[in-house]
């Protein structure tokens, strides 16, 4: 339970500090909003496993091939490479599958 709830506020952490200058949690700005992320994620990805292996793998070397949101890049280019290590990107991706966005507004 504590230990659940520090990986919570940890992602929420991570996620505020690296993420959300560009992805707003429900506005497209300058980028595709976390909202809009997550929903194609998980159309394509139901299991969380699958998931949180797939965004982390791109995060840490964003390319145009393995993109799964193509109209995204046209729109808004490609996202740039960030320089987070695999684990931390783990620890965000999670943290996002499990995000309530019905809350935000
Ligand atoms: C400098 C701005 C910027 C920052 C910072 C940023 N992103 Fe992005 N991101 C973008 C843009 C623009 C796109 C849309 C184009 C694309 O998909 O490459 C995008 C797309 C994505 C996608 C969709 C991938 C796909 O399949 O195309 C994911 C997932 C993502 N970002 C996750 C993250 C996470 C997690 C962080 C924080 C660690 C983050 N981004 C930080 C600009 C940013």
């Amino acid at each position: 339970m504590s230990l659940s709830l520090e990986a919570n506020s940890y992602g929420n952490l991570l996620l505020e500090g690296n993420c959300t200058t560009c992805h707003h949690k429900t506005k497209n700005i300058s980028a595709p909003s976390l909202k809009v992320i997550v929903t194609r994620y998980k159309e394509a990805f139901a299991k969380k496993e699958d998931f949180v292996s797939y965004m982390s793998t791109w995060v840490v070397k964003p390319k145009e091939e393995t993109s799964i949101m193509l109209d995204m890049i046209s729109k808004y280019e490609l996202m740039p490479e960030l320089g987070y290590d695999k684990d931390t990107l783990e620890i965000i991706s999670s943290y996002l599958y499990d995000m309530n966005f019905d809350e935000e507004k």
